[in-house]
């Protein structure tokens, strides 16, 4: 029952003993991800949305494990590439639980879902371009059809993530109508409307922006049925922000539930939602370990083993993620000013900025909260770091579910010279 799990598990709720056997065990830089808490989130979320589909959006964590625990309690998987498709299969999830939502798709990637679809034909596509439609058509797909629409209204916690009212993701509202037409023409089963706000709604101004956008997908689904007859089903997209930083308070979802089924009072479809982020990202922590401590005359540099390369965000959208010195004695360490940076020779590279906290010592370990969304996801091998591990907890087990790469992991691809000559 999610009810009786708060809503947010802050850094410090982590049993940092715990913590430091599973880097004794697996090493660092490793991530946790923790599938009860996971479990906790999703029944949280499915309480305030008892009627609703919830499609979880893999792009946040799309690790096998996670995928199956979230779709054994009832959720429906949003994938958001072939790949992704490709991974959900991989761990025996059915077409009738797949969505996948095409953003400017290469033509691999529709042959491959279409292909996917003919051995499975429950699975949905959303298209968000008339040439979608089209080249969908074309490749002879006549199944399940959403249509994604810009509606003009972006949330979020950072400009490069307000997509809502970026015109790249979903038909222009005026071309809508038309593109719905032409796709019942063309045979497809146009069985919804979808739209995305953004990631990261968290505070009143970005859930009273919400609202707006509910409110314009409610009428622009009612313009749709006008022309084409009723709707199955209306996703509203993801969103749905955690704090990150300590003056940050959860989001308050029964109001931003309340609103968001005021704002499709009229429409008769079923409402679907695709969280990523509110599903896991409180369920991992990334572990890392402080090789280098350095004075410098304003701050003291922790140099750690993950970086960009490791959790990206706060190098890109300048996020910020709780610190935690997981040595026993840290709680009674004196607090100071402190920067902690990876090992790639970027200025970028850092994983907080003259923080505050207890001293950190050269050897001893960090957990760093609120890596469960976005984070193995946006990994990378630059300055050839091979990937971190995963490790699953799960009640009191715990497992390996992604090896850590190795050196010569990150050969695997090269095509040696004077192996293969290019005429
Ligand atoms: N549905 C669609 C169509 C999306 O594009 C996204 C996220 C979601 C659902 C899930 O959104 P969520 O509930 O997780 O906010 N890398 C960024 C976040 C990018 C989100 C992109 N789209 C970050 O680390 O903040």
């Amino acid at each position: 029952d999610g009810g009786s799990w708060p809503p947010v598990r802050r850094l410090a709720d982590w049993d940092a003993s715990r913590l430091r056997s599973l880097a004794d065990a697996f090493e660092t830089p490793l991530y946790v991800l923790d599938l009860d808490r996971a479990r906790a989130n999703y029944r949280r979320l499915a309480a305030a949305f008892p009627d609703a589909e919830i499609a979880y959006a893999a792009k946040a964590n799309g690790l096998v494990d996670l995928l199956r625990v979230l779709c054994a309690d009832g959720a429906t998987i949003e994938c958001a590439s072939a790949g992704e498709v490709y991974r959900a299969r991989e761990a025996g999830i059915p077409g009738d639980l797949i969505r996948y939502t095409a953003v400017n798709p290469p033509e691999r990637d529709l042959e491959y879902v279409v292909d996917a679809w003919r051995e499975d034909p429950t699975l949905t596509i959303t298209a968000g371009a008339w040439d979608t439609v089209r080249r969908l058509a074309e490749l002879g797909y006549g199944g399940r059809l959403c249509l994604r629409v810009t509606p003009g209204v972006g949330a979020g916690h950072h400009a490069a993530v307000r997509t809502g009212g970026d015109a790249t993701f979903g038909l222009p509202a005026d071309r809508l109508v038309e593109t719905a037409r032409d796709a019942v023409d063309r045979g497809l089963d146009l069985v919804g409307l979808h739209a995305h706000v953004g990631s990261g709604v968290l505070d009143a101004d970005q859930r009273a922006a919400h609202r707006r956008f509910v409110a314009r997908v409610a009428d622009l689904v009612t313009e749709v049925c006008d022309a084409t007859g009723s709707l199955d089903l209306v996703s509203v997209g993801g969103g749905f922000g955690v704090p990150y930083r300590s003056d940050e308070t959860p989001l308050a979802l029964d109001a931003l539930a309340n609103a968001t089924r005021a704002a499709l009072a009229d429409v008769d479809a079923r409402l679907s939602i695709e969280p990523g982020r509110y599903l896991v990202a409180d369920a991992g922590v990334l572990l890392t370990e402080a090789n280098t401590v350095k004075e410098t005359p304003t701050t003291r540099v922790v140099g750690v083993d993950a970086g960009m390369t490791t959790l990206l965000r706060p190098a890109l959208y300048d996020a910020s993620h709780a610190v935690r010195p997981l040595a026993p004695d840290a709680p009674d360490r004196e607090t100071i000013s402190q920067t902690v940076s990876g090992p790639v020779c970027e200025s970028a590279d850092l994983i907080c900025a003259d923080r505050s906290f207890p001293r950190v010592e050269r050897g001893e370990l960090l957990a760093v909260g609120n890596a469960g969304a976005y984070g193995y996801e946006m990994t990378s091998t630059y300055n050839a770091r091979p990937r971190p591990a995963t490790v699953v907890v799960d009640g009191s087990d715990a497992r390996l579910a992604r090896r850590r790469e190795s050196l010569s992991d990150l050969a695997r691809l090269e095509v040696a010279t004077g192996r293969e000559v290019v005429e």
